[in-house]
C-alpha cells in the first residue's frame, strides 16, 4: 500500500472535474482504507483559503487586479500546503486535491498571460520548495464543448465568466502542461460518459496503491 500519496484533478472549468472528484470520494468511502485519504480543494481546503475562495470566484464588489489574483491563489494554497497537505503526507495519508499548482500555471500563466510557466513554478518553487503531486488526473476537453453541458440558467462565477479566448488559453495551458509532465499526467478524454471517466479513474488508483 502506497503511503504518502499526493493525486490532483485538473482541467477548465466546465470539464467534469468536480463530478469526478466526488464520484472517486464516494468509491473511497466503500474501502476499508477510507481513513487513509484526505480530499481537499483549491482555492480553499482551510478557513482562510475558503475566504479567500469567495474573494477569488463571488466577491462582486471589487474584481483583483491580474497579479492580486496570483497571489491569492498562492496565498490559500500556501496556507493549505502548511496546514493540511504536508501533516497528511508526512501522517502516510493519500490527498486527493481538486486543483493544483497546474491550474495556476494554465490560469494565470497562459490565460491572464502575468508570468510565464516556468517563471510561475519558479514562485511556486519559492514557496513550496521541490514539491510536486505524484499524480494528475487531467480532464481534457475543447472549452467550447464544455460549456455548452452548462445548464441554462446556471450561475457562473467569475472565472467561468471569461470570455471563451480565455478558456481556450487555459486549454493551450493545460495541453503545454500535459506534454512536459507526460509521467505524472493521466489524460482522461472528458467527453466521454461520467461512467467511463469514473472507471478509468479507479483502475489507476488500485494499480498504483496495490504497487
Ligand atoms: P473550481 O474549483 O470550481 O474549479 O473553481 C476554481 C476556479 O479557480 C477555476 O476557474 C480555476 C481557478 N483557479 C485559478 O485560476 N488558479 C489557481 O491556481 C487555481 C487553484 C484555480
Amino acid at each position: 500500500m502506497k503511503k504518502g500519496f499526493f493525486i490532483t484533478f485538473e482541467g477548465g472549468d466546465a470539464c467534469g472535474k468536480s463530478t469526478q472528484v466526488k464520484l472517486f470520494k464516494e468509491y473511497v468511502a466503500t474501502r476499508t482504507d477510507k481513513d487513509n485519504f484526505v480530499f481537499i480543494r483549491e482555492p480553499g481546503g482551510t478557513i482562510l483559503g475558503e475566504k479567500i475562495r469567495t474573494l477569488l470566484l463571488n466577491f462582486e464588489d471589487d474584481s483583483p487586479v491580474p497579479k492580486a489574483e496570483l497571489f491569492l491563489y498562492l496565498a490559500s494554497r500556501v496556507q493549505l500546503f502548511e496546514k493540511v497537505i504536508k501533516p497528511a503526507l508526512s501522517a502516510g495519508k493519500i490527498v486527493v486535491a481538486d486543483r493544483f499548482y497546474d491550474s495556476t500555471i494554465a490560469y494565470q500563466g497562459f490565460a491572464r498571460e502575468i508570468f510565464s510557466a516556468k517563471e510561475i513554478l519558479k514562485l511556486h518553487k519559492l514557496l513550496l520548495g521541490n514539491f510536486s503531486p505524484n499524480l494528475t488526473f487531467y480532464l481534457k476537453i475543447k472549452p467550447e464543448i464544455a460549456f455548452k453541458r452548462k445548464k441554462a440558467g446556471e450561475k457562473l462565477d467569475r472565472m467561468e465568466k471569461e470570455d471563451i479566448s480565455f478558456h481556450q488559453k487555459v486549454y493551450d495551458g493545460y495541453e503545454y502542461i500535459s506534454k512536459k509532465e507526460k509521467k505524472r499526467f493521466v489524460v482522461l478524454d472528458a467527453t466521454k460518459s461520467i461512467e467511463e471517466i469514473h472507471n478509468q479513474i479507479i483502475l489507476k488508483v488500485e494499480k498504483l496503491l496495490a504497487e
